[in-house]
């Protein structure tokens, strides 16, 4: 079948950045055929020549333009006018594309009427497994409008042709967790609250809001971070092992897990760091979040008392995604091996910018004593990789070109995720204004919060 990719949005922050390097290197890795097609969509007047021309100054990766050209199509298009869809679905038929993928890379506000575009000109025809249709994050900025623009979305297309990213599950280490847990005994068999304490999931950042203010003062860090990729992380470490490792069988685990999580809003606290109000696009008093600390249990036998930690923000004093597992310490040694200090086992997976696995566990002190001391098996899974290891959009659109749904999110995972963050959207927080890290620690600590990993 000759593949396409339709591209709504082709003069966006997001093209720049993620597609065109991400489809450069599924280029060059020849992952498609000769003739697979980008027809990249928008609305400025320019040519071809001048879009590359555009394109080579914003996108800061070395893209192979010669190659990259040959593979593109530049199409004027207004998004309102139906007749422009029927143009470019007769374009594609008469070209002989019978697999496309349409992707929309603009604000979630444009999703309905492009949505209505796609569907009445069948440039995506409802049933046509060969035909999909990408959907940005957010989805969304509550469950309200989600569902408001999900119900849309099901006037037109089956649920498997929709494809809702969150750029987050393309990561390596994220697949990772499932192999992590289920490939080894070792941890699949101590997966619950008789060996885990608590867990800990986060995403720092130490940029502020750049240029995005005008998108991320409506929204906020549990909008942005939480309501997303911290919750998909936590789906995939607390999920029962699935019937089968189907793209719905893993779902299906994830939702169960979702849907035992509750939130504490007691011990929610939310920050601003100090200077975001003076960014670009941003209001003068925003009361926007850029940061959140959240705590969860879990309504499971299995998970009975283990906490779960997220913790998420901007200009923090550092670039770092990880998720810690804290086992129970052991107290039973007696006298003959006497602790010199705490010693937690954890297991950490790094997600970002480090790519691996730690385990830290304890072993004697080598020499005449037995003291206990604390040892780590440390892999590395960027270092292994022959090259960098694949950025996540470019898995994401490679399983999307093959129709592979696993790492797209499936419209019960979104739902169950706006529930529980409208829950505690709805509970009001003090903001906190912070300078530094420290900051923000302090005032964590003053809330009794256990703050030794973050
Ligand atoms: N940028 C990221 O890093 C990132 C990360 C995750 C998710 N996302 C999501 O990806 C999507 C795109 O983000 P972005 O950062 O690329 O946004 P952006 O830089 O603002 O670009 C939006 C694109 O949509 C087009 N557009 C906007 N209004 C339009 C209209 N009324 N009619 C036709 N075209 C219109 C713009 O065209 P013009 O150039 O003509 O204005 C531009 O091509 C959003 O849903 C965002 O939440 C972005």
């Amino acid at each position: 079948m000759k593949k396409a990719i339709v591209i709504f949005g082709s003069t966006g922050n997001l093209m720049y950045k993620k597609l065109i390097p991400a489809l450069d290197k599924i280029i060059q890795k020849r992952l498609v055929d000769e003739d697979f097609r980008i027809f990249a969509v928008a609305r400025k007047q320019i040519t071809i020549d001048e879009f590359i021309d555009i394109a080579k100054d914003k996108v800061k990766d070395h893209i192979d333009w010669a190659k990259f050209k040959s593979h593109l199509e530049y199409i004027l298009f207004d998004i309102k006018n139906v007749e422009d869809y029927r143009t470019l679905k007769n374009k594609l038929n008469k070209d002989g594309y019978d697999d496309i993928s349409v992707y929309l890379a603009v604000p979630p506000k444009l999703f309905p009427v492009i949505a209505k575009g796609v569907s009445q000109s069948k440039l995506v025809e409802k049933n046509n497994h060969h035909k999909r249709i990408v959907f940005e994050k957010p989805f969304g900025e509550d469950l309200e409008s989600a569902k408001d623009i999900n119900r849309e979305l099901w006037k037109c297309f089956d649920e498997n042709q929709i494809y809702r990213i969150d750029h987050y599950l393309g990561k390596e280490m994220i697949q990772n967790i499932l192999v992590v847990r289920f490939a080894n005994i070792i941890f699949e068999n101590s997966w619950n609250h008789q060996a885990i304490r608590s867990i800990t999931i986060l995403s720092k950042e130490s940029e502020g809001v750049m240029s995005r203010g005008n998108y991320y003062d409506k929204i906020g860090a549990l909008k942005d971070m939480l309501q997303s990729h911290l919750l998909q992380m936590a789906a995939l470490i607390l999920m029962d092992k699935p019937q089968d490792f189907s793209s719905e069988a893993i779902k299906d685990a994830k939702v169960k897990a979702l849907k035992n999580l509750a939130f504490d809003e007691k011990k929610l606290i939310l920050g601003q760091y100090n200077g975001y109000r003076d960014a670009e696009k941003v209001d003068d008093n925003s009361q926007t979040e850029t940061f959140v600390y959240a705590e969860a249990s879990v309504k499971d036998q299995a998970w009975e008392g283990v906490p779960i930690h997220f913790v998420t923000g901007k200009k923090l004093e550092e670039k770092r995604s990880e998720i810690i597992v804290h086992f129970h310490e052991k107290n039973d040694l007696g006298d003959y091996f006497p602790k010199t200090k705490p010693q937690e086992d954890k297991l950490i997976i790094k997600v970002s910018p480090n790519e691996g696995v730690e385990f830290q566990f304890s072993v004697k002190e080598p020499g005449l004593g037995n003291n206990i001391q604390k040892a780590s098996l440390d892999y590395c899974h960027n270092c292994k990789a022959m090259e960098n290891t694949p950025e996540a959009y470019e898995r994401l659109l490679i399983d999307l070109l093959n129709n592979q749904r696993t790492l797209f999110t499936r419209w019960d995972e979104i739902e169950t995720t706006w529930k529980l963050i409208d829950e505690l959207k709805g509970h009001h927080s003090k903001l906190y204004h912070y300078d530094s890290y420290q900051d923000i620690i302090n005032v964590l600590k003053e809330k009794g919060v256990l703050v030794n990993d973050l």
